[in-house]
C-alpha cells in the first residue's frame, strides 16, 4: 500500500517579476490558477529562458515575444509543461507535477472560432507530458470527442504521479462559439487578475467528462515510478541544497519530499533533519498518526462551529470525512479538500444571515487552514 507523507521545506525567495504580455484572441488568463502554479515550477530551472507560461497559450505571433530560445512555437506549450514537470518532479512536488500536466492540456488561442491549434510535432522528454495534447476549440471538428479523450488521458497521468485525477476536468474549455464570429472570441473570458481564473469564477467551464468517467478511466492506474523516483530525487537534491552554501534561490526555492515506505521515510528524515528539524518532527508525528488512523487535519479554526472535516488514512491513501466515494493518493490533496469543505459550509452559514462573521472571514479562515496543511 502506498502511504504518502508530504514533507514540505519552503525557503523564502524574492518575487519573480512578470513580463508585459502581448495578446491575441484573449483567453489565455481564463485558467489563471494553472499559470500561477506552473510559473514557480518553471522558474526553478528555465534553461530556455521562457518568459512566462502564458506565452505557450498564445498564438504563434504573440508567443514569439516570450518564447526565449524555443523556435518551434507550436511546441512552446509542450516545452513549458515539460520543463515545469521536470522541475516539479525533481522537487518531489506532486501539485507542481499535476499543474504542469493540466497546463499541457489547456486550449491555445487561435485566430478564429472553430479553428484548431497545431499539435506539437516533437516528443516531450517526460512520457507523462508526451501522453497529452492541448484542448481544441469547442467549435472545431470532433471537439467533444477529442477533448473528452484529452481529459481522460490527463486524468490517468495525474493519477500516475499521485495527484487528484478529478482535477483533469479543470483543464476543460468553454461552450462552443459561433463559426464566423468576427470577434473570434466565442464564449470565452480573459481576466488577468481573476484568481483562480474567470472560466471558474464566471462558471463558464464545460466539463468534458463526468466524475464517474474519470474514476473509471483511472481505475488500476497506480502512482508508481514517477512519485517514487521524485522522492529519491528530492532527497538527493535536498542534500545538495543543504551542503551547498552557494545554492541559488531559484534552485532550492521549494523542496517536497514524498515518503512512500518505511525505508525511505528514514532516509528522508535524515536529510530533512539537516535542514529543518522542527518540520521533521511534525512529519514524524503525521506518519505515526496516519498509521494509527488518527485525524491528520490539525487545523482547529471553526467559525460558526464548523470544523474542517477529519482526514484519515484509507481508500487509495487518504479520505476526508463526509466525502464518500472519493479518496486521495496524497495527504496534501486530502487536507486541501478538507479546508475547501469547511470553507463552503462556512460561506453557506455566513450567507444564510444572522451570523457574527462574513464570507470574507471564511476566506481568511480558509487561508489559515491551507497554511496549516502546508
Ligand atoms: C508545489 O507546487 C505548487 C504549484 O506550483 C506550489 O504552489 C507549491 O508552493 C509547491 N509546494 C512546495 C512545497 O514547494
Ligand atoms: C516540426 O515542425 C516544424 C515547423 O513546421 C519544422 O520546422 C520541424 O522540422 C518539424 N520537426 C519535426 C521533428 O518534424
Amino acid at each position: 500500500m502506498l502511504s504518502n507523507h508530504v514533507l514540505a521545506l519552503a525557503l523564502a525567495c524574492s518575487a519573480i517579476a512578470l513580463p508585459i504580455m502581448k495578446r491575441e484572441v484573449p483567453q489565455e488568463h481564463s485558467h489563471n490558477i494553472v499559470l500561477a502554479s506552473v510559473r514557480p515550477m518553471l522558474a526553478l530551472d528555465n534553461p530556455n529562458n521562457i518568459e512566462d507560461p502564458v506565452f505557450g497559450l498564445l498564438g504563434n505571433a504573440a508567443a514569439a515575444a516570450g518564447a526565449g530560445s524555443i523556435t518551434n512555437l507550436d511546441c512552446l506549450q509542450q516545452d513549458t509543461a515539460d520543463q515545469a514537470f521536470t522541475n516539479a518532479k525533481a522537487a518531489g512536488n506532486v501539485t507542481g507535477m499535476t499543474y504542469a500536466l493540466i497546463y499541457r492540456a489547456i486550449e491555445r488561442n487561435t485566430a478564429a472560432v472553430g479553428q484548431a491549434s497545431v499539435i506539437c510535432n516533437e516528443t516531450a522528454k517526460n512520457p507523462e507530458i508526451a501522453a497529452i495534447t492541448q484542448h481544441q476549440d469547442p467549435a472545431s471538428a470532433n471537439a467533444a470527442t477529442t477533448n473528452k479523450n484529452i481529459v481522460l488521458a490527463l486524468a490517468k497521468q495525474i493519477a500516475s504521479v499521485g495527484g487528484d485525477p478529478q482535477l483533469a476536468l479543470t483543464s476543460g474549455t468553454f461552450a462552443p462559439g459561433t463559426i464566423g464570429d468576427p470577434t473570434a472570441a466565442g464564449n470565452t473570458c480573459d481576466v488577468a487578475d481573476d484568481e483562480p481564473g474567470c472560466i471558474f469564477s464566471q462558471n463558464l467551464l464545460v466539463d468534458d467528462a463526468t466524475a464517474a468517467e474519470i474514476s473509471a478511466a483511472v481505475a488500476g492506474v497506480a502512482a508508481t515510478s514517477a512519485a517514487a523516483s521524485a522522492a529519491s530525487t528530492a532527497a538527493a537534491s535536498a542534500t545538495t541544497a543543504a551542503d551547498d552554501s552557494t545554492a541559488t534561490c531559484a534552485s532550492i526555492a521549494t523542496v517536497t519530499i514524498t515518503v512512500t515506505d518505511a525505508a525511505t521515510a528514514t532516509a528522508a528524515t535524515d536529510v530533512a533533519s539537516a535542514t529543518a528539524a522542527a518540520t521533521t518532527t511534525a512529519a514524524a508525528a503525521a506518519a505515526t498518526s496516519a498509521a494509527s488512523g488518527a485525524n491528520l487535519q490539525t487545523f482547529t479554526g471553526a467559525l460558526g462551529g464548523v470544523a474542517a472535516p477529519a482526514v484519515t488514512a484509507g481508500g487509495r491513501g487518504f479520505e476526508v470525512a463526509g466525502e464518500t466515494g472519493e479518496s486521495f493518493l496524497n495527504v496534501a490533496a486530502a487536507l486541501g479538500r478538507s479546508c475547501d469543505v469547511q470553507h463552503n459550509q462556512c460561506a453557506d452559514a455566513a450567507n444564510s444571515g444572522g451570523q457574527s462573521f462574513t464570507v470574507g472571514d471564511c476566506d481568511t479562515q480558509d487561508t489559515q487552514c491551507k497554511a496549516a496543511a502546508n
